[in-house]
């Protein structure tokens, strides 16, 4: 991708082959795309990810490999194409004055060199300038004659969404710059963070208040920026360092009258290179610590733990001694940003359409600990998977305490050697998932004990079951085995399905425990008089707890939510947000995902064969059908209001029915159906009055009688090209009645 605003420099050619990449590649870097585009949507809008950051990078790092041997496969969509996903939904879009950057990774100091070595064939050399990476969210803030007018996410880079209200909570983001020489149009960037500190007291009031911790400082200042009220950021104390300039315009008023406008894609720091000539703003120093200091004259919060080195030996101290003392600064750091310090270098050097050549991040390796393995118990999921999972003894590592990580399942136990009461060394990358390495076998004491995989569900006692080529055990037992229940329930009450806030896992617990539902289909119908016959929802005084009453009321508002959360909470399997937020658009009810044919439903963008095959799965057992009818009993609605099929009656055979008999010249059968089904219609094999029109070629036979008999319209090959392209009516418009085609 090109950029306008960011002036190109030929890439230095490294691998100067251009290879075509074959099917296996092909396949790997689909595999990929999809996996990271989830992980990306998952980390960035849900807050949920599910993936660690290092499995994250291994996996972009993979794919711009593949990317760089075959260009072919580097599509303006790639994950490697995104500077980042759009954080929040709720908030309006509001574009950049310049495009925010990303950065370039490096995970090792040969890495870093082989970067310095580019940098300085295109002219970048030292003084370097060092900085801490902070896991925190990038912001862009806009100051109009010394006042911040506008505060805003990234977004994807060119659009953020607006959340000046809550960056005005900030106590170190000021809302006038103070000093003089304040340009007239001043946009700066940064990373907004929780405190390390500030963030476990945060954790500690959740879990008094029975609530889901956060997993990590990142985690938790994500959520926090994306609150609606303000009130509830101001709550947890943000903090903010700014680490870059965007657009700089004219000088301040103080300096009597507006000098020219900077051309836009000069900013340093998240756009191409510097704020411009010196001489657009009086005394403007031409590195970009030095425009620190400036900012920090503003009253701008910029960073102490900085230094400008003259050489790479001077940035391998730096990336050495915080690799020592990673824990020091108040935040969470994942690594040191170098940069090129001199703007007029940063200018030359510019940026590919993702990241700036002249700065480079240094990305530590995840921290490890060790601890010990107390146990190992297997879990019930949602979807019946059991998952065995390591108990420790609780040990701090990247800003968190850990006692549980997931160990997958059966066969990874074995691999990993693993044996309880072990001590085990632990991993977590900076970041969310902690992983179990293996065992420290020098420190066994012979009273370690190995795991025996249960036979029988944890939860309520059915034999598991494993097929044939598949990793992991499940309880076949999907309908009414109490864990998951448990786990569907919520799921259903989960932030990406119908997002019940105050359905918690205890409120789940007490709603099975005491019968008051059965399953998810039920939980539309709690009323005041059934959650009082709980205790859980009663006070001392007999009447129905805040909770309860919360329930009720969010239950109420629920039963309107767009239809993709409907999909999402029916648990189907394969289909998350995005899948379902293609069904939802494409066919607009439940009913009319449930009448699909597997080929409509995997005509969908989006979807797919394996999708399509799960949905009608699902569709066909006689339970799942239940829920969603309790739900429409229960006044859920179960489709999207006024849908105008807009997308759907676009395509050009909506709701036209087509059957096709003998042979096509130019068609297979195959292709003459999926023809049909990708122009949104939908192909029989038998000929009734419902049949829109006969597809006739070669050799057609009884359908042929049946269609002239029933008056159904008959056409051959040229018309049906017509029927494809411009619908039925261009074909009814015309004669198109087909002569039967004579026999072989
Ligand atoms: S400079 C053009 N400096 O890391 C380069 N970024 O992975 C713009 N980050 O989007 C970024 N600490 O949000 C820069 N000292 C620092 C940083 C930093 C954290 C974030 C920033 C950026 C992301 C890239």
């Amino acid at each position: 991708m090109s950029d306008p605003d960011v002036p190109e420099v030929p890439e230095v050619p490294d691998a100067p082959e251009v290879a075509e990449p074959d099917a296996a590649a092909r396949r790997r870097h689909a595999e990929l795309s999809e996996k990271l585009g989830e992980a990306n949507y998952r980390y960035h809008v849900l807050d949920a990810p599910t993936i660690s950051d290092a499995e994250y990078d291994a996996g972009m790092r993979e794919l711009r490999e593949l990317e760089d041997r075959y260009p072919g496969l580097r599509t303006p969509d790639s994950p490697t194409q995104h500077v980042g996903a759009v954080i929040s939904t709720l908030f309006t879009p509001v574009e950049h004055l310049e495009r925010l950057l990303s950065l370039d990774n490096v995970f090792s100091l040969d890495e870093l060199t082989a970067w310095a070595d580019r940098a300085a064939r295109l002219g970048g050399t030292g003084p370097y300038l060092c900085e801490l990476k902070i896991d925190g969210l990038a912001v862009d803030l806009v100051y109009t004659r010394g006042v911040l007018s506008r505060a805003a996410t990234r977004g994807d880079g060119r659009t953020g969404e607006d959340v000046t209200p809550n960056i005005k909570t900030i106590a170190s983001i000021p809302t006038r710059l103070a000093g003089t020489g304040v340009p007239e149009i001043l946009e700066v960037r940064g990373e907004v963070f929780l405190p390390v500190e500030v963030f476990e007291r945060v954790n500690e009031s959740l879990l008094d208040a029975g609530k889901p911790v956060f997993a990590n400082p990142r985690n938790a200042a994500a959520g926090t920026l994306r609150q609606k009220d303000p009130r509830v950021t101001a709550s947890r104390p943000l903090d903010a360092i700014i680490h870059g300039i965007g657009r700089v315009e004219g000088s301040a008023a103080a300096h009597g009258g507006i000098h020219p406008p900077i051309p836009p894609g000069e900013g340093i720091a998240g756009a191409a290179a510097g704020p411009g000539e010196a001489g657009h703003l009086e005394g403007a120093p031409d590195t970009q610590s030095g425009w620190y200091e400036l900012l920090r004259g503003w009253g701008l919060p910029v960073s102490g733990l900085q230094a400008v080195v003259p050489g790479m030996s001077g940035v391998r101290e730096y990336i050495a001694y915080y690799d020592e003392h990673r824990h020091d600064p108040p935040y969470e750091i994942d690594g040191v940003v170098v940069k090129i310090d001199e703007l007029t270098t940063q200018r030359a050097m510019g940026a590919t359409s993702r990241a700036p050549r002249w700065a480079i991040a240094y990305k530590y390796p995840p921290e490890e600990v060790t601890t010990r393995l107390l146990d190992i118990q297997v879990n019930v999921g949602r979807t019946g998977r059991v998952t065995p999972f390591a108990v420790m003894e609780p040990v701090k590592v990247s800003g968190s305490t850990v006692e549980r990580a997931t160990l997958h399942n059966a066969d990874e136990v074995r691999r990993k050697g693993v044996l309880i009461g072990d001590m085990v060394i632990l991993r977590k990358a900076g970041d969310v998932i902690p992983e179990v390495l293996g065992p420290v076998a020098e420190l066994r004491s012979g009273g370690e004990r190995e795991f025996v995989f249960p036979g029988r569900c944890p939860s309520c006692g059915t034999p598991l079951a494993r097929d044939e080529g598949e990793v992991d055990w499940r309880c076949p037992n999907a309908r009414s085995c109490p864990a998951q229940l448990r786990e569907r329930l919520f799921h259903v009450a989960g932030r990406g399905a119908f997002d019940i806030e105050v359905l918690g896992y205890e409120a789940v617990a007490a709603l099975l425990d005491g019968g008051l539902v059965t399953d998810e289909g039920d939980l539309f119908s709690l009323t005041a008089e059934s959650l009082a016959t709980c205790p859980f929802f009663v006070n001392k005084a007999g009447e129905l707890t805040v909770n309860a009453r919360g329930l009720l009321a969010n239950l109420a508002e629920a039963r309107s939510r767009p239809l993709w959360r409907i999909l999402v909470a029916l648990s189907i399997r394969h289909v998350g947000p995005t899948a379902a937020r293609a069904l939802a658009e494409e066919f607009g009810s439940v009913d009319a995902i449930d009448a699909a044919s597997v080929g409509a439903l995997a005509a969908v963008e989006g979807v797919g064969p394996t999708i399509a095959a799960s949905v009608r799965d699902w569709f066909s057992v006689d339970w799942h059908r239940a829920i969603v009818g309790k739900w429409r009993a229960a006044g859920v609605r179960l489709e999207t209001p006024d849908f105008d099929a807009s997308r759907a009656s676009a395509r050009v055979l909506a709701g036209v029915t087509v059957v096709i008999t003998g042979t096509l010249p130019g068609f297979s059968r195959e292709e003459a159906a999926d023809a049909v089904r990708q122009a949104g219609g939908k192909v029989t094999s038998s000929v009734s009055r419902k049949t829109s029109f006969v597809v006739a070629g070669e050799s057609a036979g009884s359908k042929y009688d049946k269609a002239a008999e029933l008056g159904v319209p008959i056409l051959d090959e040229a018309a049906f090209r017509v029927l494809l392209e411009q619908g039925a009516a261009a074909v009814l418009a015309e004669d198109v009645q087909a002569e039967k085609p004579s026999g072989p």
